[in-house]
């Protein structure tokens, strides 16, 4: 009698736990279906810090281009580039997925190059170009991502 209560306390609650996980599953490709990534409510602001810098970065460059003020664009280019990573630490660039960091790393690196391309080339024309397709990167990752603390 015990183990039958037992086996079947057991199998209401593989029942429970597998509605729980349809329903909640549905849930989410219902209001969202891109990727989760877990992290530490730390680690998510390092990220989420790291994103506000691009956007800084891409108003003043924006803004810079609208001016001519190459300058102004390849410092506030440079500002997002390679050099804005040196402070992730390696424990959350092991949790990021490769697909993430096959977004990320590349729009550092454009940035970069969009900095350098402003100064010596100085043409409006060609780093406006440059921003549009180093934007096709938020675009995609960010249809693709997003960050839950865990
Ligand atoms: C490698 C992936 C990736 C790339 C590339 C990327 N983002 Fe993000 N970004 C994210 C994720 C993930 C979030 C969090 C979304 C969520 O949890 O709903 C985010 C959030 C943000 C936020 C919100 C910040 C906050 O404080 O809430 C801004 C602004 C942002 N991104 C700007 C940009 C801009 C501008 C670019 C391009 C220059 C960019 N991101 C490129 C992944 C990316």
């Amino acid at each position: 009698m015990t183990s039958y209560r037992i086996t079947l306390l057991a199998l209401l609650m593989l029942i429970a736990g597998a509605a729980y996980m349809i329903i909640d599953r549905g849930q989410a490709a219902a209001s969202d279906d891109r990727m989760a990534i877990e992290l530490t409510a730390e680690e998510r602001n390092i990220i989420l810090t790291e994103m506000r810098g691009f956007l800084d970065s891409i108003q003043k460059i924006v803004q810079g281009l609208a001016a001519n003020d190459m300058n102004a664009v390849a410092k506030a280019a440079e500002r997002s580039g390679m050099a804005a990573t040196h402070d992730i630490p390696g424990s959350l660039m092991r949790k990021l997925p490769m697909g993430f960091k096959e977004l990320g790393g590349p729009t550092h690196k454009q940035f970069d190059g969009l900095a350098r391309e402003a100064t010596e080339l100085g043409d409006v024309q060609i780093t406006t170009e440059k921003l549009g397709v180093l934007m096709q990167n938020c675009v995609a990752c960010h249809a693709s991502y997003r960050l839950v603390v865990r």
